[in-house]
Protein backbone atom coordinates (compact mmCIF):
# COMPACT_ATOMS: atom_id res chain seq x y z
CA UNK A 1 0.00 0.00 0.00
CA UNK A 2 1.21 3.07 -0.85
CA UNK A 3 0.19 6.52 0.56
CA UNK A 4 0.97 9.87 -1.04
CA UNK A 5 0.54 12.94 1.97
CA UNK A 6 1.08 16.67 1.68
CA UNK A 7 1.98 18.86 4.63
CA UNK A 8 3.46 16.32 6.66
CA UNK A 9 6.41 18.26 7.98
CA UNK A 10 4.44 18.93 11.35
CA UNK A 11 1.00 18.98 12.63
CA UNK A 12 -1.86 16.14 11.77
CA UNK A 13 0.58 15.62 8.42
CA UNK A 14 3.17 14.35 10.82
CA UNK A 15 1.75 12.41 12.77
CA UNK A 16 -0.40 10.42 10.00
CA UNK A 17 2.67 9.97 7.89
CA UNK A 18 4.20 8.24 10.85
CA UNK A 19 1.90 6.33 11.85
CA UNK A 20 1.23 4.55 8.06
CA UNK A 21 5.41 4.55 8.01
CA UNK A 22 4.61 2.30 11.17
CA UNK A 23 2.35 -0.43 10.12
CA UNK A 24 4.78 -0.97 7.13
CA UNK A 25 3.21 1.17 4.31
CA UNK A 26 5.12 3.13 1.58
CA UNK A 27 4.63 6.59 2.43
CA UNK A 28 5.75 9.20 0.31
CA UNK A 29 5.61 12.90 1.98
CA UNK A 30 5.42 16.31 -0.25
CA UNK A 31 6.55 18.71 2.34
CA UNK A 32 7.33 22.46 2.02
CA UNK A 33 10.00 22.83 5.14
CA UNK A 34 12.37 19.86 5.35
CA UNK A 35 11.67 17.16 7.85
CA UNK A 36 14.44 15.03 8.43
CA UNK A 37 12.74 13.02 11.33
CA UNK A 38 10.19 11.53 8.48
CA UNK A 39 13.02 10.17 6.69
CA UNK A 40 14.20 8.42 9.99
CA UNK A 41 10.79 6.79 10.10
CA UNK A 42 11.06 5.12 6.89
CA UNK A 43 8.78 7.75 5.04
CA UNK A 44 10.20 9.07 1.16
CA UNK A 45 10.11 12.62 1.67
CA UNK A 46 10.18 15.21 -1.27
CA UNK A 47 11.03 18.39 0.62
CA UNK A 48 11.04 22.48 -1.08
CA UNK A 49 7.33 21.56 -2.22
CA UNK A 50 5.55 24.63 -2.90
CA UNK A 51 2.00 23.10 -3.62
CA UNK A 52 0.71 26.57 -5.10
CA UNK A 53 3.24 26.03 -7.47
CA UNK A 54 1.86 24.72 -10.21
CA UNK A 55 4.54 24.15 -12.42
CA UNK A 56 6.54 22.40 -9.87
CA UNK A 57 4.02 20.35 -8.67
CA UNK A 58 3.56 18.89 -12.40
CA UNK A 59 7.27 18.23 -12.86
CA UNK A 60 6.94 16.41 -9.80
CA UNK A 61 3.79 14.69 -10.70
CA UNK A 62 5.38 13.37 -13.89
CA UNK A 63 8.08 11.25 -12.08
CA UNK A 64 5.92 9.13 -10.63
CA UNK A 65 5.00 5.57 -12.28
CA UNK A 66 1.20 5.46 -13.47
CA UNK A 67 -0.59 3.07 -10.74
CA UNK A 68 1.79 3.34 -8.42
CA UNK A 69 -0.45 5.26 -5.49
CA UNK A 70 -2.93 3.41 -3.70
CA UNK A 71 -3.88 6.82 -1.70
CA UNK A 72 -3.35 10.68 -1.54
CA UNK A 73 -4.10 12.58 1.08
CA UNK A 74 -4.08 15.97 0.77
CA UNK A 75 -3.56 17.29 4.12
CA UNK A 76 -1.99 20.72 3.77
CA UNK A 77 -3.61 23.73 5.00
CA UNK A 78 -3.32 27.32 5.66
CA UNK A 79 -5.43 29.16 8.42
CA UNK A 80 -5.26 32.91 8.71
CA UNK A 81 -7.68 34.21 11.53
CA UNK A 82 -9.76 36.98 10.49
CA UNK A 83 -13.18 38.25 10.95
CA UNK A 84 -15.44 40.77 9.51
CA UNK A 85 -13.61 43.58 10.98
CA UNK A 86 -10.36 42.85 9.58
CA UNK A 87 -10.34 40.84 6.86
CA UNK A 88 -7.53 41.05 4.08
CA UNK A 89 -8.55 40.22 0.13
CA UNK A 90 -5.20 39.17 -0.05
CA UNK A 91 -5.17 36.75 2.82
CA UNK A 92 -8.45 35.37 1.55
CA UNK A 93 -6.90 34.83 -2.26
CA UNK A 94 -3.97 32.97 -0.09
CA UNK A 95 -6.36 30.71 1.35
CA UNK A 96 -8.04 29.67 -1.49
CA UNK A 97 -4.83 29.05 -3.47
CA UNK A 98 -3.49 27.08 -0.55
CA UNK A 99 -7.10 25.35 0.73
CA UNK A 100 -8.92 25.10 -2.35
CA UNK A 101 -6.66 25.44 -5.81
CA UNK A 102 -3.33 23.43 -4.52
CA UNK A 103 -5.40 20.20 -3.63
CA UNK A 104 -7.40 19.85 -6.69
CA UNK A 105 -4.60 20.67 -9.02
CA UNK A 106 -2.29 18.06 -7.55
CA UNK A 107 -4.98 15.43 -7.33
CA UNK A 108 -5.68 15.76 -11.15
CA UNK A 109 -1.85 16.31 -11.93
CA UNK A 110 -1.77 13.32 -9.63
CA UNK A 111 -4.75 11.52 -10.71
CA UNK A 112 -2.61 9.42 -13.84
CA UNK A 113 -0.62 7.51 -10.85
CA UNK A 114 -3.49 6.72 -8.46
CA UNK A 115 -4.49 3.34 -8.87
CA UNK A 116 -7.66 2.56 -10.14
CA UNK A 117 -9.79 1.91 -7.16
CA UNK A 118 -7.77 3.96 -5.46
CA UNK A 119 -8.81 6.62 -2.46
CA UNK A 120 -8.52 10.27 -2.12
CA UNK A 121 -8.75 12.11 1.35
CA UNK A 122 -9.43 15.69 1.54
CA UNK A 123 -8.73 17.10 4.71
CA UNK A 124 -11.60 19.86 5.26
CA UNK A 125 -12.55 21.27 8.59
CA UNK A 126 -16.23 21.75 9.69
CA UNK A 127 -15.91 25.21 9.72
CA UNK A 128 -16.12 24.48 5.64
CA UNK A 129 -19.83 23.75 5.95
CA UNK A 130 -22.55 26.09 5.32
CA UNK A 131 -25.20 24.62 6.94
CA UNK A 132 -23.30 24.05 10.39
CA UNK A 133 -22.54 28.06 10.33
CA UNK A 134 -23.40 29.50 13.58
CA UNK A 135 -21.36 32.08 14.49
CA UNK A 136 -19.47 33.45 11.33
CA UNK A 137 -16.04 34.33 11.35
CA UNK A 138 -12.98 32.99 9.87
CA UNK A 139 -13.75 34.68 6.32
CA UNK A 140 -10.51 33.12 4.48
CA UNK A 141 -10.70 29.92 6.07
CA UNK A 142 -14.38 29.10 6.00
CA UNK A 143 -14.60 30.39 2.49
CA UNK A 144 -11.26 28.35 1.13
CA UNK A 145 -12.73 25.56 3.26
CA UNK A 146 -16.50 25.71 1.37
CA UNK A 147 -14.78 25.59 -2.30
CA UNK A 148 -12.69 22.59 -0.83
CA UNK A 149 -15.75 20.62 -0.60
CA UNK A 150 -17.02 21.44 -3.90
CA UNK A 151 -14.18 20.53 -5.62
CA UNK A 152 -14.07 17.28 -3.27
CA UNK A 153 -17.57 16.39 -4.62
CA UNK A 154 -16.85 17.44 -8.26
CA UNK A 155 -13.31 15.41 -7.85
CA UNK A 156 -15.93 12.15 -6.95
CA UNK A 157 -17.55 12.59 -9.93
CA UNK A 158 -14.99 12.56 -12.39
CA UNK A 159 -12.60 9.88 -10.81
CA UNK A 160 -15.67 7.64 -10.23
CA UNK A 161 -15.44 5.99 -13.61
CA UNK A 162 -11.97 4.96 -12.31
CA UNK A 163 -13.70 3.87 -9.00
CA UNK A 164 -11.63 6.23 -7.07
CA UNK A 165 -13.46 7.46 -3.99
CA UNK A 166 -12.54 10.86 -2.94
CA UNK A 167 -13.87 12.11 1.00
CA UNK A 168 -13.69 15.08 2.39
CA UNK A 169 -12.68 14.75 6.69
CA UNK A 170 -12.75 16.76 9.41
CA UNK A 171 -10.21 16.10 11.58
CA UNK A 172 -11.45 17.45 15.02
CA UNK A 173 -10.32 19.92 16.63
CA UNK A 174 -6.56 19.05 17.09
CA UNK A 175 -3.71 21.14 19.04
CA UNK A 176 -1.60 21.97 16.72
CA UNK A 177 0.40 25.42 15.03
CA UNK A 178 -2.89 26.50 13.19
CA UNK A 179 -4.61 26.70 16.14
CA UNK A 180 -2.48 28.45 18.52
CA UNK A 181 -2.03 25.08 20.21
CA UNK A 182 -5.47 25.22 21.14
CA UNK A 183 -7.67 21.93 20.96
CA UNK A 184 -9.73 18.95 22.51
CA UNK A 185 -7.34 16.17 20.93
CA UNK A 186 -3.30 16.00 19.78
CA UNK A 187 -2.36 15.34 16.50
CA UNK A 188 -1.67 11.36 17.10
CA UNK A 189 -5.46 10.78 17.96
CA UNK A 190 -6.43 12.63 15.03
CA UNK A 191 -4.16 10.95 12.83
CA UNK A 192 -5.34 7.59 13.70
CA UNK A 193 -9.20 8.18 13.30
CA UNK A 194 -8.20 9.95 9.83
CA UNK A 195 -6.32 7.07 8.79
CA UNK A 196 -9.14 4.50 10.06
CA UNK A 197 -12.40 6.46 8.06
CA UNK A 198 -9.60 6.78 4.78
CA UNK A 199 -9.17 2.92 5.49
CA UNK A 200 -12.71 1.94 5.85
CA UNK A 201 -14.88 4.50 3.47
CA UNK A 202 -15.59 3.06 0.03
CA UNK A 203 -16.55 3.73 -3.04
CA UNK A 204 -20.33 3.50 -2.33
CA UNK A 205 -19.69 6.85 -0.12
CA UNK A 206 -17.46 8.51 -2.93
CA UNK A 207 -18.20 12.82 -2.58
CA UNK A 208 -19.21 12.50 0.94
CA UNK A 209 -17.96 14.74 4.30
CA UNK A 210 -17.20 13.32 7.89
CA UNK A 211 -16.08 14.04 10.91
CA UNK A 212 -13.33 11.66 11.28
CA UNK A 213 -13.71 11.96 15.15
CA UNK A 214 -17.35 10.98 15.48
CA UNK A 215 -17.63 9.35 12.35
CA UNK A 216 -20.01 11.00 11.69
CA UNK A 217 -21.43 12.91 8.66
CA UNK A 218 -21.52 16.36 8.32
CA UNK A 219 -23.66 18.56 6.63
CA UNK A 220 -22.78 20.56 3.32
N1 LIG B 1 -5.81 21.67 13.72
C1 LIG B 1 -7.13 21.67 13.62
O1 LIG B 1 -7.88 21.79 14.63
C2 LIG B 1 -7.80 21.50 12.28
C3 LIG B 1 -9.20 21.53 12.24
C4 LIG B 1 -9.84 21.37 11.02
C5 LIG B 1 -9.09 21.16 9.89
N2 LIG B 1 -7.73 21.15 9.94
C6 LIG B 1 -7.01 20.93 8.69
O2 LIG B 1 -6.07 19.89 8.87
C7 LIG B 1 -4.96 20.09 7.96
C8 LIG B 1 -3.66 20.01 8.76
O3 LIG B 1 -3.70 21.05 9.74
P1 LIG B 1 -2.68 21.16 10.95
O4 LIG B 1 -3.49 21.57 12.11
O5 LIG B 1 -1.82 19.95 11.03
O6 LIG B 1 -1.83 22.42 10.47
P2 LIG B 1 -0.30 22.87 10.69
O7 LIG B 1 0.27 22.23 11.89
O8 LIG B 1 -0.31 24.35 10.58
O9 LIG B 1 0.44 22.22 9.41
C9 LIG B 1 0.12 22.69 8.14
C10 LIG B 1 0.92 21.89 7.11
O10 LIG B 1 0.55 22.36 5.80
C11 LIG B 1 1.74 22.74 5.10
N3 LIG B 1 1.48 23.82 4.15
C12 LIG B 1 0.77 24.95 4.37
N4 LIG B 1 0.78 25.73 3.28
C13 LIG B 1 1.50 25.07 2.34
C14 LIG B 1 1.88 25.35 1.00
N5 LIG B 1 1.50 26.48 0.39
N6 LIG B 1 2.63 24.45 0.34
C15 LIG B 1 3.05 23.32 0.95
N7 LIG B 1 2.73 22.99 2.21
C16 LIG B 1 1.96 23.86 2.90
C17 LIG B 1 2.69 23.18 6.20
O11 LIG B 1 4.01 23.19 5.70
P3 LIG B 1 5.16 24.19 6.32
O12 LIG B 1 5.68 23.50 7.54
O13 LIG B 1 6.13 24.30 5.21
O14 LIG B 1 4.47 25.50 6.62
C18 LIG B 1 2.42 22.11 7.26
O15 LIG B 1 3.10 20.92 6.91
C19 LIG B 1 -5.21 21.45 7.29
O16 LIG B 1 -5.77 21.24 6.02
C20 LIG B 1 -6.20 22.12 8.21
O17 LIG B 1 -7.00 23.07 7.55
C21 LIG B 1 -7.07 21.31 11.11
Amino acid sequence: MTTLITGASRGIGFAMAVQLAARGERVVALNRTASPELATRGVQVHDGIELTDVEGVAALAAGFVPGSLDRIIANAGLRIDDDFADFRLDDLRRQFEVNALAPLNLVRALAPALKDGGKVALISTRVGSLADNGRGGEFGYRMSKAALNMAGVNLAHALKPRGIGVFLLHPGFVRTDLTGGQGLIDAAESAAKLIAMTDDLTIAETGSFWHAIERTRLPW
